[in-house]
């Protein structure tokens, strides 16, 4: 069969060159692990040679301005004031330190999520409802799609935080963020985003989304790498939350070392911890600025051209499609259940096709800014063969 071209033009292919990764593989992992941006190198090294020359100076002339310049990169990709993005090592941590300022005393003593939020976040609000906190799970339906009328309607006034993904990471469905934030202002629930597997593939503004906070981290499609997680907090809310997971970062003059009361920080500091983690903070700032350069805007189109593209071999292979298929809904994964998935999944991981499979919904493949057209038909009949040899 032959299709047409998926764009005459690929203006964001000159990129590619700045991934060395995705000329070795075919790769469609970026929803789990983004490709490393040559950059990285350069920084981790510049990170090294601070350190050995400048010693324990390195802190105030590069070190503790870090996190603050990745946060303010970050606030321009999702549309944010300076000032108002703390970056924290990960999501589950930045959920963590968010959630300790919230007091869940009742009768506003819940917590409403969904069971297609990310296991590790779940975990996080199990260990809230060992505290108390009554913590209600939205229900899927029709497997794993999340309606967010269900959301909406388990809001109320016994609410707290509503604490929800905004693209789902098993099936990359995004939510109607709309009908839930309108729900959770009028009750007086303040909304925590998990928008990971969005921000850098799906264009997101917390202005716009009226949130008032957002997590989200670098190692998918900001190709950034672990260890850098970050928390966005509304500027009309930061100066009411004191988190009880805090350290000595958050306060005014941490090198006062004073044995308290606690005085906040007046800016994105307030919600650090301890010591921030430089090297990885350091090896996620490539990433961003690519990202940052390219516009999540032109991401976006790239990418629902080219999955469009993956849906429609999908259907010629008679692949089950597990993901949405309209453009509103579809984040920036393919899902498609095909037989024998987890065998298939680790045959093409063998021979450097890079995806993942998840249990119950089959395997995840995603093109990225990076990825050529032509990849995009030579990974999807990689899948039907090996489907076939997995039948054999
Ligand atoms: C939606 C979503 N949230 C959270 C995580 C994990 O967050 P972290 O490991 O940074 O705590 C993932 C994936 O790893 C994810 O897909």
């Amino acid at each position: 069969m032959s299709r047409p071209v998926v764009a005459a033009r690929d203006d964001l292919i000159e990129w590619r060159r700045e991934f060395p990764t995705v000329e070795s593989t075919l790769h469609f992992i970026s929803h789990s692990l983004g490709a490393m941006p040559r950059g990285v190198e350069e920084a981790l090294r510049q990170y090294t040679h601070v350190w050995k020359a400048r010693g324990i100076r390195a802190w105030e002339e590069r070190w503790l301005a870090l996190p603050v310049e990745l946060g303010n990169l970050l606030a321009t990709l999702i549309g944010a004031e300076p000032g108002s993005v703390s970056m924290i090592e990960n999501v589950t941590l930045a959920q963590a330190v968010a959630l300790s300022a919230v007091d869940f005393a009742p009768p506003r003593n819940r917590l409403v999520c969904t069971e297609e939020d990310f296991p590790s976040v779940l975990y996080l609000y199990q260990g809230l409802a060992r505290r108390g906190v009554e913590v209600v799970r939205v229900r899927a339906r029709d497997g794993h799609h999340i309606e967010a009328s269900d959301v909406a309607s388990a809001i109320d006034e016994h609410t707290a935080v509503v604490a929800v993904s905004m693209v789902s990471f098993r099936i990359s469905e995004i939510l109607d963020m709309s009908p839930i934030v309108q729900r959770a202002r009028a009750v007086g629930a303040m909304t925590l985003v998990d928008a990971y597997q969005a921000v850098g593939t799906v264009p997101v503004d917390v202005g716009t989304l009226g949130v008032d906070l957002l997590t989200g981290g670098s190692v998918k499609w900001l190709c950034g790498g672990p260890g850098a997680g970050y928390l966005y907090v509304s500027p009309r809310l930061a100066g009411s939350l004191e988190p009880a997971l805090t350290g000595w970062m958050a306060h005014e003059r941490p090198f006062d070392f004073d044995s308290g009361p606690m005085r906040w920080h007046g800016g994105a500091r307030r919600f650090w911890t301890g010591t921030p983690g430089i090297p990885s903070f350091s090896a996620a700032r490539p990433g961003y600025e690519i990202v940052a350069r390219i516009g999540v805007q032109a991401i976006r189109d790239k990418s629902l051209r080219q999955t469009q593209r993956m849906l429609e071999w999908a259907d010629e292979y008679a692949f089950a499609v597990v993901s949405p298929r309209e453009p509103a809904r579809r984040g920036g994964t393919v899902v498609v259940d095909v037989p024998n998935a987890e065998k298939v999944c680790q045959a093409l991981l063998a021979t450097d096709v890079l995806l993942d499979y998840r249990p119950g919904v089959g395997l995840r493949l995603a093109p990225h800014f990076y990825t050529r057209n032509d990849e995009v038909d030579l990974v999807m009949k990689r899948v039907r063969e090996e489907v076939e040899r997995a039948a054999h």
